[in-house]
């Protein structure tokens, strides 16, 4: 079976492409060892059915277990929730969406990396058509209470149990923690809730950028320019940028960069060269992994130049392709 990324797949993906023909979808996030994932293929023969997920040894097994069972309706693509839901989905596209007994360590200081929360839940409702549904099954009452409260100061949704949660969801395949929970003889919750006609949330796809580099001129050489190089690290707004470490080539200096933005991160290498108009270089991209060019990504690569220009009165930026929203 192919190994699926939301780094490598396009943004957004053609999904009647990739499954090869135009079904309703429905999406699992973070479907651990697959059992419900499986079973969503199996009860829904005529659905495309995507299940994302964070971890190798989750993603192998489920692959496996795709490949043995020969469903051919199901797709396992690595990716967080929040990049599949900003990147990858195009809104009103998605007819169900199925959390299962995510965050097992619900505490306050975890809080901000929590899945669900007022954005990712911004995100789920733009994506999902009108009528599209949403499962949500925890079993930690703390948990049960928040997602209660964000469910229900959500307008374009609607509840479809006569109660906030219910206690038993007849019919569903038991997951492992589910499976776990009832062991330990601890009560979950199940919430159902139903897409209606309001106006959602504006979330757009984030689509890719334009490929980015900087030209600039300076009579330093590739060592001058890397000895006073130390470690960097840059907050904008929620986007955090950090200028690891610098290597020299034979021919290039490169740097190793961390980005942190809202949807994604990324640990890529940006290259600086040396061009043949004398004292010019170019800093641009690195090819190794599979970068994207995000916004983050275009400061990242402006920060450094901006870096770089700055080691030497003389130097100067001759032109650049870096997004003109980034460039004031
Ligand atoms: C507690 S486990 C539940 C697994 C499974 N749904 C079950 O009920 O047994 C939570 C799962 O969500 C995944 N996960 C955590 N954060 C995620 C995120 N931001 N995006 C996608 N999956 C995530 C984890 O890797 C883990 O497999």
């Amino acid at each position: 079976m192919e190994k699926l990324s939301s780094l490598r797949l396009p943004w957004p993906v053609d999904w009647a492409g990739l499954f090869g023909a135009e079904r309703p979808l429905i999406l699992e996030i973070g479907f651990g060892y697959g059992a419900f994932l499986m079973h969503l293929a199996r009860q829904n023969p005529s659905a495309n059915v995507v299940g994302i997920e964070i971890a190798n040894q989750c993603l192998d097994a489920a692959e496996r277990a795709v490949v043995r069972q020969r469903l051919s309706n199901i797709r396992i693509i690595h990716s967080t929730a929040e990049t599949a839901l900003h990147h990858l989905f195009v809104p009103a596209s998605l007819s169900q969406v199925h959390i299962n007994f995510p965050d097992p360590w619900f505490k306050t200081r975890h809080s901000h990396r929590r899945l669900l929360q007022r954005d990712t839940l911004d995100a789920i409702v733009s994506r999902l058509l009108p009528g599209g549904e949403l499962y949500l099954a925890t079993d930690i009452i703390e948990y049960a209470e928040m997602s209660a409260e964000l469910l229900a100061a959500t307008p374009g949704l609607d509840n479809q149990l006569g109660s906030a949660w219910v206690n038993q969801m007849p019919g569903r395949v038991v997951t492992k923690y589910e499976g776990r929970a009832q062991r330990e003889g601890r009560a979950c919750y199940y919430f159902a809730y139903r897409r209606n006609e309001m106006t959602a949330p504006d979330v757009p796809v984030i689509r890719e950028e334009v490929m980015t580099h900087i030209v600039f001129q300076t009579p330093l050489t590739l060592d001058e320019m890397l000895t006073p190089f130390e470690r960097q690290e840059y907050k904008r707004d929620d986007m955090v940028v950090n200028l690891v470490a610098g290597y020299r080539g034979q021919r290039v200096l490169l740097f190793e960069v961390y980005i942190k933005e809202p949807t994604l991160e990324q640990h890529v290498a940006l290259v600086l060269t040396r061009r043949e108009q004398p004292d010019e270089f170019t800093l641009k991209l690195g090819m190794l992994g599979y970068p994207r060019v995000t916004p983050g990504l275009q400061w990242a690569l402006k920060l450094l130049g901006e870096w770089l220009v700055s080691l030497h009165p003389d130097a100067r930026i001759v032109n650049h392709t870096v997004g003109h929203h980034l460039t004031g």
